[in-house]
């Protein structure tokens, strides 16, 4: 079997989306059965959620289960794929620390995605030092696993490119000890960022944009109807513009051919369904209609299991519980590793001991004992 390791994760902030599902739960789904992985970490980001989250432990506290939930009916498999918490292991922490040294203040403040960040969460009047640093922290979760491949989106790929730097500088400063990951970015460009229903740039619970993988079908069924189209097409017969238009993005994302074939034989493919929709003559309605039926028959499935792992709360809790502590195994032999590349293993440093004790003119170690 490969070397290769898959870590990623989600900060509990909420219940997942279907923005995450074409995002990444999907492929997660799809790279945890295609067996070519030696390990899976699967992570839920709760200290991270804490960085910018520091006055509503509640809220992240509940959304543990939330997405645990939402990933165990996605199809991960916790047989295949460790589930774990970051807040539970504190050799993460402990490796944060250390990456700090090697990380300049200014490096942070060019990352876009802080950047942007901070800028969303009114952090330009003053920027919690956690938060600052949660890159560095990102570039622990990642090193720890000695993870070589990372699947996330394209909001995420400075996160990535900052690890990287990390671990060629404590690599050449303190020797060949972490692994350098790759990200690896969704395949379909359609999936790298589903807009919201309202054809806003990103799917926010607070803007009630969002479908979620918990909703249930009449939810479903009026946020596509409502849906943003192309604000130009009136009519009918009006020529439609695809591009900018969220239900063919939704459907770019989630439909195939089947899909026409059962719902909307008119067409064989969407090419066809978007052509006669430039051309002119497909009205919204019908449209809407098929990414209805697209939603509803990928979702139905996600939002069963759903309910069937929710009647067992106390088992989801011992999945976390065993996948964590399996990861903080991988992690704490990690951290042994920096530490003794670092040279701050004292304890277990014997030569460090000896020589220094001989300086001294000591008696020869263990003589004094004798
Ligand atoms: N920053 C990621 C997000 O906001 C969550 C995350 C935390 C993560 N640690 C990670 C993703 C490590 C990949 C690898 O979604």
């Amino acid at each position: 079997m490969s070397e290769k390791v898959i870590l990623t994760g989600d900060r509990p902030t909420g219940r997942l989306h279907i923005g995450h599902y074409v995002g990444s739960l999907r492929r997660r789904v799809e790279l945890q059965n295609s067996g070519e992985y030696k390990n899976i970490f699967v992570m839920i980001a709760d200290a991270q959620a804490l960085t910018d989250n520091a006055h509503e432990p509640e809220k992240v506290r509940q959304n543990i289960v939330e997405v645990a939930l939402d990933y165990l009916a996605c199809g991960i498999d916790p047989e295949k794929t460790n589930i774990l918490i970051q807040s539970q292991i504190p050799e993460l922490t402990e490796l944060t620390f250390y990456y700090m040294n090697l990380v300049t203040v200014a490096r942070v403040q060019r990352n876009p995605t802080v950047k942007a960040e901070i800028q969303l969460r009114n952090f330009e009047v003053g920027i919690p030092v956690g938060f600052f640093t949660y890159p560095i922290s990102q570039a622990s979760d990642i090193t720890a696993f000695k993870a070589t491949t990372v699947p996330v989106g394209e909001d995420q790929e400075p996160m990535i490119e900052q690890t990287r730097e990390i671990v060629r500088k404590f690599n050449s400063v303190y020797g060949e000890t972490l692994v350098e990951p790759e990200i690896m970015l969704p395949e379909d460009e359609s999936c790298l960022r589903l807009p919201g229903t309202d054809g806003g740039a990103k799917m926010s619970k607070s803007l009630g944009n969002c479908i979620y993988l918990a909703s249930d079908s009449d939810e479903i069924k009026k946020k596509v109807m409502s849906m943003f189209t192309d604000p130009g097409h009136l009519k009918v017969e009006d020529p439609g513009k695809v591009e900018g238009n969220t239900v063919f993005q939704y459907l770019d994302a989630f439909s195939n051919d089947d899909f026409f074939a059962e719902y909307c034989p008119d067409y064989r493919n969407l090419d066809e369904m978007k052509d006669h929709y430039r051309r002119g003559g497909l009205g919204d309605v019908k449209v809407k209609k098929f990414l209805n039926n697209v939603l509803q028959e990928t979702l139905k499935p996600i939002r069963e299991r759903r309910h069937e792992f929710e009647k067992d709360i106390p088992y989801i809790y011992e999945v976390l519980k065993k996948g964590t502590e399996v990861s903080r195994e991988v992690a704490a032999s990690t951290l042994h590793e920096v530490k003794d590349a670092m040279k701050i293993n004292y304890f277990d440093d014997r030569a460090l001991i000896e020589e220094q004790a001989e300086r001294y003119g000591n008696n020869p170690v263990g003589a004094a004992n004798a």
